[in-house]
């Protein structure tokens, strides 16, 4: 078990919480809903208040290619791999200000305690704002982190399109990044560990009164883009017998994907269609196209492709049946993420010392913890969000919460840092 820092983290939540809410007013849409697209204009104005954050704390601030950024506090020992914590400022459409934000935020805020408590880092430690762990643009979650783990290439990368035909490479240099994408991608080891601090987006913690969730695993996410191309026609002239609707075979698809993720009989198996965009798309015309995703989930990675295969059987049925042409694309199937045990100790330690009670768990959101497991032990640091709810504009995580993860989170950096 290791042993605890000699110090007791003072908290200066009201500066946590007034730029968690300054962050939140930089958003696409009205506030209290938050919206922020990759490299659109608010996440850049966002990019400027949060490098200006860390800057006035004393950090080095530099960015990679892609726009992940990186706020250093150099340890005593610069040749070691740094201590990483960070997570993402993007947030989908009508999204709100905790999701990733508390994780950035709050990470910075426990750099500073550190600071303010007169520690001194053997390891440096590292903050890091990923690029676009949001799939709204790309329809590729984790952009930023996939590609410092080398799990999206330069080529992949460049071949992203976003709804308006507009790709990584025009966007990423109307926000400033212009070097070669090849440097994005960083070795093994770059990290010497890394941890995540997020809202659970889950009701557990609050339903059980637990300050903080130690996440042992993180769900493997798989994700598709399908197109059926069916036959249109006018919707009073075209006989039912003769049809070929591309929108009724994709109603029997998220139905048969329903179906194939119950069928699992687990409760950690989810599928869900989030997309689903029809052509011509008027009320006398029928559809001779559509566009869906597809998102499958589990903490088994075996179970979760059983599911992905059952629903590649009912492509091939329906497309058969109705006789329309159904294209899928696999857009990303990644692996479960099993959290690093010692980083789990150092967090259930450090919660102890501090006095807050804990659950260990499972993430069902994707992170970009998972893609960065890849390069570094993981583990990533939970705390209640009312009712459940994230992606929506009346997400909420109280200032008690967020204090006692960056509590911990500082108790758990100064920790880890010493080694
Ligand atoms: C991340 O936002 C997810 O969809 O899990
Ligand atoms: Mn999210
Ligand atoms: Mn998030």
């Amino acid at each position: 078990m290791a042993t605890q820092p000699k110090l007791t983290p003072k908290l200066s939540i009201d500066r946590l919480v007034v730029e968690l809410m300054a962050l939140a007013q930089i958003t696409e849409v009205e506030p209290p809903a938050v919206t922020r697209v990759v490299f659109g204009e608010a996440d850049v104005r966002a990019r400027a208040y949060v490098k200006g954050l860390c800057a006035a704390a004393g950090l080095t601030v530099s960015e990679d290619a892609v726009g992940n950024t990186f706020a250093r506090w150099q340890g005593s020992d610069p040749t070691l791999a740094p201590i990483g914590t960070g997570s993402h400022i993007d947030a989908i459409p009508n999204a709100g200000l905790y999701d990733g934000c508390v994780g950035v935020l709050g990470g910075l805020e426990a750099i500073r305690v550190l600071q303010q408590l007169g520690f001194k880092p053997r390891r440096s430690i590292e903050l890091v704002i990923f690029t676009a762990e949001e799939p709204t643009r790309f329809g590729i979650g984790c952009l930023g982190s996939r590609m410092m783990a080398g799990l999206l290439t330069p080529v992949q990368a460049l071949a992203l399109r976003d709804k308006e035909g507009r790709g990584l490479e025009e966007l990423r240099a109307q926000a400033g990044f212009s070097e070669s994408l090849d440097s994005v991608q960083v070795p093994s080891g770059r990290f010497h560990q890394f941890i995540e601090l997020h809202i659970e987006q889950g009701p557990f913690l609050e339903q059980e009164g637990i300050d903080l969730g130690l996440v042992t695993h993180i769900a493997a996410p798989a994700s598709q883009r399908i197109v059926i191309e069916g036959e249109g026609g006018h919707a009073g002239g075209r006989l039912m017998p003769g049809r070929k609707d591309a929108l009724a075979a994709a109603a029997e698809l998220i139905l048969a994907l329903e179906s194939a993720a119950k069928s699992t009989g687990v409760i950690d198996t989810v599928g869900t269609v989030g997309i689903c965009e029809v052509f011509p798309s008027a009320v006398n015309s029928v559809p001779s196209r559509v566009l869906m995703t597809t998102d499958v989930r589990d903490i088994d990675g075996t179970r979760r492709d059983s599911v992905l295969a059952e629903f590649v059987a009912a492509i091939q049925e329906v497309s058969k049946r109705r006789g329309v042409k159904i294209a899928t694309e696999l857009i990303n199937a990644d692996p479960p993420t099993t959290c690093d045990p010692a980083i789990l100790a150092a967090l259930e330690a450090s919660a102890t010392a501090a006095g807050k009670s804990f659950k260990k768990m499972v993430s069902r959101a994707y992170h970009d913890s998972s893609l960065v497991s890849s390069i570094a032990p993981v583990a990533m640091l939970f705390i209640p969000c009312r009712g459940g709810v994230s992606h929506r504009p009346d997400e909420y995580a109280s200032p008690q919460w967020i204090g006692s993860g960056v509590h911990v989170l500082a108790r758990t950096l100064a920790l880890l840092a010493e080694k």
